[in-house]
């Protein structure tokens, strides 16, 4: 007998018949009054949706309200002075969206007399129109059941169906335009567009979702699962690359052996105790002689510690360990540019990167610590 596997999460899981009629039930039963709502005119329609891209519905009233006093056609925007477009767009940003709807409206009059397109692929092609706003139009000025997507709508769906990837991603985006086709009812889809719209603005708001207050709280997967503020899921930040490094704290009697690092690059013309790569910690003296010239004895490890960049986590491992005054110091890495014994009195006026200047302080070495901190 074949075990069966658990079920996986799919949209058919979901009432979409159920959400569909909740949905279109509260936005009916009252919304938001916005005067782009009293109009099924494609061209009123098409300004508003620009306008609300990146503003929030208070600020674009006025706006849209002044806008179509003054343009209140496709042909009318067209023939109008680009300065005077501009002059009822100041104030609203991204100017490129006034240029866009200009242009976009010179297009429709000379290619079809000033006529708003009924086809979505159509609407899609006019400049500054992308898929979000050709299916908002398509939906709510011909009621063609076109989805629409954008930052709202995807955290609602994403907790609809309980979508568990980034929702940033590619391949996530994808996944949730399906989601939003299959979900877009056959009639009513611009309701059921703007009922999105409006449930993403007052209900099912990305930090403190008002469930309870919710008409598809019901047939939402995440708030079952006790996960709707999980989600949408943030994109994944890419772990740090750690380097892992020993850092090598060399006396030769009461000298200290540091290394100067490239004046261009991390650091640039520090000095700071030399260092070897982690994976050749399993001989720290075989690599200190073949890289510096230097005989290690007496190694202990002192401590280990990390130094945060932005792009690159530093791990340190500290070792200590005395050798002979070598003359002949080298470096075979490449690393360094110089390589130099230095008494403590000599330190105090050094450039040392920051984490070489803590660990020369943190090695409990009184007669160093004091020379560097009298000459501070
Ligand atoms: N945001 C984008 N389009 C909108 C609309 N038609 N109503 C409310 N908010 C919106």
């Amino acid at each position: 007998m074949t075990k069966r596997r658990p079920s996986r999460a799919t949209s058919t899981e979901v009432d979409l018949e159920g959400v569909r009629r909740a949905l279109l039930a509260w936005f009916r039963r009252g919304h938001r009054d916005m005067p782009w709502r009293k109009t099924r005119d494609p061209y009123a329609i098409w300004v508003s949706e620009i306008m609300l891209q990146q503003t929030r519905v208070e600020t674009v009233r006025t706006y849209y309200e002044r806008w179509m006093a003054r343009l209140p056609t496709v042909r009318s925007l067209a023939e109008a002075p680009l300065d005077e477009v501009l002059s009822l767009w100041s104030g609203l940003g991204y100017y490129a969206r006034a240029r866009n709807l200009k242009a976009a409206a010179e297009v429709l009059v000379a290619k079809d007399g000033g006529v708003f397109p009924r086809d979505p692929a159509r609407i899609g092609e006019l400049p500054g129109i992308g898929p979000y706003t050709a299916g908002a139009i398509s939906s709510i000025a011909f009621d063609l059941p076109e989805p629409i997507l954008d930052g709202n709508v995807a955290r609602i769906l994403s907790r609809i169906f309980l979508v568990d990837a980034p929702a940033e991603a590619a391949s996530t985006k994808a996944a949730l335009w399906t989601l939003a086709r299959s979900l877009v009812p056959a009639r009513g889809a611009g309701d059921f567009n703007q009922a999105m719209m409006e449930l993403g603005a007052t209900v099912c708001v990305p930090r403190d979702p008002a469930c309870l207050t919710c008409p598809v709280a019901a047939q939402c997967k995440a708030r079952a699962a006790g996960r709707q503020v999980e989600l949408p899921r943030k994109k994944q930040k890419r772990a740090t690359p750690t380097v892992a490094q020993l850092a090598l704290l060399v006396r030769a009697g009461e000298r200290v052996l540091l290394a100067r690092r490239p004046a261009r690059g991390l650091w640039g013309g520090l000095w700071e105790p030399p260092c070897l790569p982690m994976e050749e910690e399993a001989d720290p003296r075989a690599a200190a002689r073949s890289r510096y010239g230097v005989k290690l004895l007496d190694v202990s490890a002192l401590q280990t510690f990390t130094h945060e960049l932005t792009h690159r986590r530093y791990l340190f491992q500290a070792l200590t360990a005395r050798s002979a005054p070598v003359v002949s110091l080298r470096d075979e890495s490449g690393a360094y540019e110089e390589l130099r014994w230095f008494s403590p009195k000599e330190l105090g006026g050094l450039g040392l990167s920051a984490w070489a200047s803590r660990l020369l302080d943190a090695k409990n070495d009184a007669p160093l610590r004091r020379a560097r901190n009298e000459r501070r």
